[in-house]
Order: structure tokens, then sequence, then C-alpha cells
């Protein structure tokens, strides 16, 4: 099967996604007061949420970029998880952002915030993008939700499938061939 094939159903246009950041940003702004932020990006899924993201944060703002790989089943307790790209920059004494694509078990953001919160933060917090949780399932908080949405296996801004579609400027259902 080609991945030109792969039928995509439009979910969030460009421009409903850039209204909704513009709101994130506001939360975050009056959240933070100004103060000096580290801004965390989970890749690579991320990338394009925290790029626009970023962008509507006021004051002193600092980057980085981490990489988390899961082995085997990544959606049971069973599969492990570990950094395949750790930050470059210290947490301590930090107010850090970290700024994930998609919660879907939770387990992913469980691992980074557990490694995260053990480095002495001075604050840690949660945005992401979809969360796809029907409710508070698994123990991990979302502070900053972009849009909560259980449209099956969805593709663009920055979200692939088998590493296709993560530039596509809107949100797509991914249509699996039948
Ligand atoms: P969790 O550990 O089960 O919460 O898995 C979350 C990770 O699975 C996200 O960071 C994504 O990389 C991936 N993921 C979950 N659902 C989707 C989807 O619909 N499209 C693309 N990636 C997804
Ligand atoms: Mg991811």
């Amino acid at each position: 099967m080609d991945i030109r094939d792969y039928k995509l159903n439009p979910v969030y246009s460009a421009e409903a996604i850039a209204k909704r950041i513009d709101g994130l940003g506001i939360e975050i702004n009056r959240h933070y007061k100004g103060e000096d932020l580290l801004v965390i990006c989970v890749l690579k899924g991320a990338v394009l949420f925290f790029s626009d993201l970023v962008r509507r944060i006021e004051g002193n703002v600092e980057l980085d970029f981490v990489r988390i790989a899961s082995y085997g089943k990544s959606s049971t307790s069973s599969g492990s998880i570990n950094f395949s790209k750790d930050l470059e920059t210290s947490l301590e004494g930090k107010h850090v952002l970290v700024v994930e694509d998609v919660i879907d078990s939770g387990l992913s953001m469980r691992f980074l915030l557990g490694q995260f919160k053990a480095r002495n933060p001075k604050s840690l917090k949660l945005a992401a993008f979809i969360d796809k949780r029907e409710c508070c399932e698994a123990d991990v908080v979302v502070d900053f939700t972009g849009f909560k949405s259980n449209d099956g296996f969805i593709v663009g801004y920055g979200l692939d499938y088998a590493e296709s579609f993560r530039q596509l400027p809107g949100i797509y259902e991914l249509e699996l061939p039948s």
C-alpha cells in the first residue's frame, strides 16, 4: 500500500489551530506572568505546535529538546521507555513547560514528567496539543490543552504515520484502507 493511497479526512484546519494556539498563549502568559521559562519540545511530533506556541509566550524564554523512544508494546505498562535524546539544559530551579503532541495512554508523559521532577525544577507543567483521553485516565495532568479529541488516528501538524504527513499544516484523520 502506497502512502499516497490513504485518505485524509480534515479535523482541524490551519486557521482553527492558529486560533486555538492564540488562546493557549494567553492562558500561558496569564499563568507565568512574564517569569523566566524553559520550554521543552518533545520531538518529533510536537515540533510544529512548539514552534507556533513559543512565539506567543512573553518574557525570557529558553528552549530545549528531548526525544523519547518506547520499546515493546508502548500502549501497555510492559513497554519500556527511555531517552533517545536528553536535554542539554539543567532544570534545577527553573519554571519548566513540557510541550507534547498527543496524550493517549499517558504513559510517555508519566515517564518523562517523573524523570524531570527528579531534576528539581521550580515548577513543571505540561502543554499538549491533543488530549485523547476520555477523562483523567492515568495520573498525568495536562495543564494547557489544545484540543480534546478522540477522532481515531490523526496526522499532520507534526504528527506522523510511519514518518509521513508531519508537514501538513492542518490535522487530518487517517482513513485506513479496508
Ligand atoms: P501515550 O504514551 O500512549 O500517551 O502515547 C502518546 C504518543 O503516541 C504521542 O506522543 C504520539 O507520538 C503517539 N500517538 C498517539 N496517538 C497518535 C495519533 O493519533 N497520531 C499520531 N501519533 C499518535
Ligand atoms: Mg510523541
